[in-house]
């Protein structure tokens, strides 16, 4: 094939987002993954995951020969900067699972052994600090005999987006971090960008690869932080009477120096991103001799935080055994199929354990909650079913069709009209008049 610029390693979320990003600017990418399977659905033009406006953009780009799909050599050797965007799960102690990224970094190596041309990678993975310079760049100086600035540039732009929102936040980022070994590396990873995002380019920081690695975890524990910060101010608004928690961050928020995101009180965060990274900043803090008390706090309050359903259940209900319990919405957040530390897993698992029957909807991760479910629970296919004969409805994930729900679809069609609103979605004045309503930091 004729040689490309672009070449992207792993094709998750980050490594296909960033992949049809540059797609749908123009450019044609070359992407590689070992999992044979994923593969062949993306040449076929179907997302492995739920993203709605990232499969759009897969159909264009393999209609029009934008995105070609080869092994990790072809792809290094036909190209001329490649982004690595492998996973980096968590080990069971919490802390970075290097091995996919290290393979990908020896890949590349063999690959960068047969080329002649200077080649540069971007790490894309969020990576512990100092893994980028210590870990990686000796694996492919090893396996490729060249040296780092030399035959190859090196550096770690870390990733943004989020999920659901993957393609915009990809085309839009607020920020664009470039961690770099060298500045030849540097210059030719801010070129790439400024022609990608020509007179839409952000803000720029150009640091070292440390530097780079941290400001992704730092932006993922503030972010935590937020959410269990505005849980914790909840938990004490739903124990005074007449306090709104929602008044409260809105309150807050419009302190400039506050703002208003990232304040939804609810059930906690879940998902691929905040748990694991909380994790693995734990644990690396750690390694170098520093306990991050405030971190812990974090994962603490986010550990009881999802189990604040069923006390309100409880407080309705007394006892849960044989009792059905209709759960709305199981993703980790709306938009998504993504089960990955989604709080309807605790949830359900306790709901279970104290003997409740579980009825639960999705509009689309069903087939992902299956596989973690399998028969403990009633998988049903619309909300409405989902209420019927239920003696208490937990809303878990807040996806826009359950915010259309009106108090006489609780009324009717359950055993007992009593909603948890676990998310904050329903006005109280309107819901409470009209069955037993009680929600996450709503004072009674
Ligand atoms: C998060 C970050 O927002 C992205 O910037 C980052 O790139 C990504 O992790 C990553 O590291 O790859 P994501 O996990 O897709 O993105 O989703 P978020 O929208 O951040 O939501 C995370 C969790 O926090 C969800 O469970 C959501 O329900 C919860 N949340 C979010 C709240 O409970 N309250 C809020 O106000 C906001």
């Amino acid at each position: 094939m004729k040689p490309q610029l672009i070449s992207v390693i792993g094709t998750g979320y980050v490594g296909l987002s960033t992949a049809l990003g540059f797609t749908s600017n123009g450019y044609t990418v070359i992407a590689s993954d070992p999992d044979k399977e994923k593969i062949k659905k993306i040449q076929e033009g179907i997302l492995p995951f739920h993203e709605p406006k990232l499969q759009k953009q897969l159909e264009i780009a393999v209609k029009t020969g934008k995105l070609h799909v080869l092994n990790c050599e072809e792809a290094i050797l036909n190209s001329r900067i490649t982004f690595v965007a492998v996973g980096t799960p968590s080990q069971p102690d919490g802390s970075i699972d290097l091995q996919y990224i290290k393979k990908a970094a020896c890949e590349i190596g063999d690959a960068l052994k047969q080329k002649k041309t200077y080649h540069l990678i971007v790490i894309k993975s969020t990576v512990t600090p100092t893994t980028t310079e210590n870990t990686l760049k000796p694996l492919v100086e090893a396996h490729s005999g060249k040296h780092c600035g030399e035959g190859f540039g090196l550096c770690m732009s870390p990733e943004f987006l989020r999920e659901g929102s993957a393609l915009q936040d990809v085309l839009n980022p607020d920020r664009i971090i470039i961690g770099e070994y060298d500045k030849k590396s540097g210059d030719i990873l801010e070129a790439l960008f400024r022609d990608f995002y020509s007179e839409n380019t952000r803000s720029i920081i150009r640091t070292k690869l440390p530097t780079a690695e941290i400001i992704k975890y730092a932006s993922n524990a503030f972010l935590a932080t937020k959410i269990s910060f505005i849980n914790t101010i909840a938990n004490i608004c739903e124990k005074t009477p007449g306090a709104d928690v929602t008044i409260v961050a809105e309150g807050m928020g419009l302190d400039k120096r506050i703002g208003s995101l990232f304040l939804n009180a609810g059930l906690g965060y879940g998902g691929s991103c905040f748990p694991k990274d909380l994790k693995a900043l734990i644990a690396y803090s750690e390694t170098i001799g520093y306990k991050p008390e405030l971190l812990y706090a974090v994962e603490n309050v986010n550990k009881t935080q999802p189990l604040k359903a069923i006390e309100l259940c409880k407080s309705f209900l007394k006892d849960l055994k044989g009792k059905n319990i209709a759960i709305l919405g199981l993703a980790f957040k709306p938009n998504t199929d993504d089960m990955r530390d989604a709080v309807s897993i605790q949830i359900i698992h306790q709901l279970l354990k104290e003997g409740a029957k579980v009825a639960a909807y999705d509009p689309v991760a069903i087939p992902n909650a299956k596989s973690i479910f399998r028969d403990r629970i009633d998988y049903i296919t619309s909300a409405i079913q989902c209420l019927m004969n239920a003696d208490c409805c937990l809303l878990v994930t807040e996806w826009d069709e359950f915010k259309r729900l009106k108090p006489e679809d609780f009324t009717k069609n359950m055993k007992r009209a009593i909603l948890i609103d676990g998310r904050r979605i329903y006005d109280p004045e309107k819901f409470s008049g009209k069955m037993k309503f009680a929600a996450l930091g709503l004072g009674k």
